[in-house]
């Protein structure tokens, strides 16, 4: 179909009309065949309708002489009645068939071969983790932004932790729940380079419209480049202002929710930030990783983004431009 997606200034990152992977295109099978279908069947009965009414124009305004029945012509209706009846069963089983035969194939992708990558919902953001079995100090912790390689099937190993969410980047797979206390696996693949936004599908709270990720699809050598910048620990601040903001970081409230790989910092209420910098969004997709979103962010994100579990903070414009400037040496 791929309307929308050529609709001038239309993104077409964030919709199931523009696949870029096999599940979003056996969605997007079945999503053609009951707009057409549906379309078409609207249209015909408007046009019989207006047939009708057009008919019986002079008519109109005063009471229709009921016309005499005749044997002819009741036949003639029930015939088309019955007609239309079949067809419709027809119509209803033909979309029943796409739909059934889309969500078997949902599930049939090379399982054997996919990379599983751990999604936790929280409110509201998103956990990411790339297990390493071989060096589990290697592993991975992201938030918001998943990269994937292109073209290699993936396993989003989802669950929850606090309220029912819904992971869902409609160019690439139909949604699926994460529900707390309970473990999900979803196929997916990614054909076609680029940033595909994706979406909490689960009303979650006062922030679930502000609960976005993107997936990062890549070849696979950027991805493998990333993945080994990733599993390094963070940088160690290497001039007076950011050793000063890393300490800033580690004597204020920061410490007490985040963790920065290869600081004294290790809690998980709040996103990973060893690599904080090579995110190009904050607050789950919400604002540009910019210095100074981050600077408004950090002194009082119920501001920005109300209900937030981050607390506003105060820090004195020195610190604050201190610890600024050292978590953007945070690549
Ligand atoms: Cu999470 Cu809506």
């Amino acid at each position: 179909m791929n309307l929308a997606a050529a609709v001038p200034g239309f993104p077409g990152n964030q919709t199931s009309l523009n696949p870029v992977g096999p599940g979003a295109v056996h969605i997007e099978h079945t999503l053609s065949l009951i707009f057409w279908i549906t379309g078409t069947v609207y249209c015909l009965t408007l046009a019989a309708l207006v047939y009708f009414v057009w008919r019986r124009r002079h008519t109109l305004g005063s009471l229709p002489a009921p016309e005499p029945t005749t044997d002819e012509g009741d036949r003639l209706a029930s015939r088309a009645v019955g007609g239309a009846m079949a067809l419709t069963v027809v119509l209803l089983f033909l979309m029943l068939i796409s739909s059934f035969i889309t969500s078997r194939r949902l599930g049939k992708m090379n399982e054997q071969q996919a990379l599983t990558i751990d999604v936790y919902g929280h409110q509201w953001w998103w956990e990411v983790q790339y297990p390493n079995e071989a060096e589990p100090y290697r592993m991975v912790t992201t938030a918001n932004e998943i990269h994937f390689p292109v073209g290699t099937p993936i396993r989003i190993h989802g669950t929850s932790r606090d309220v029912i969410h819904s992971f869902w980047a409609p160019n690439v797979q139909g949604k699926r729940d994460l529900m707390p206390g309970y473990n999900t696996d979803v196929l997916m693949q990614v054909d076609k380079a680029g940033r595909w936004r994706g979406q909490c599908a689960e009303y979650c709270g006062l922030q679930h419209a502000h609960m976005s990720f993107y997936i990062v699809a890549e070849p696979q050598k950027d991805f493998d480049n990333w993945m080994t910048a990733q599993a390094q620990s963070s940088v160690a601040p290497s001039n007076a202002q950011t050793i000063h903001g890393q300490q800033v970081f580690l004597t204020h409230a920061c410490v007490l929710c985040h963790s920065i790989r290869g600081t004294s910092a290790g809690s998980r209420v709040g996103p990973d930030l060893t690599h904080l910098a090579s995110r190009s969004t904050i607050a789950a997709g919400m604002l540009p990783n910019t210095i100074g979103n981050l600077g408004g962010w950090i002194l009082n994100p119920q501001a920005l983004k109300p209900g937030s579990r981050m607390p506003p903070n105060q820090i004195s414009g020195r610190d604050l431009q201190d610890l600024l400037a050292y978590l953007e040496t945070l690549r």
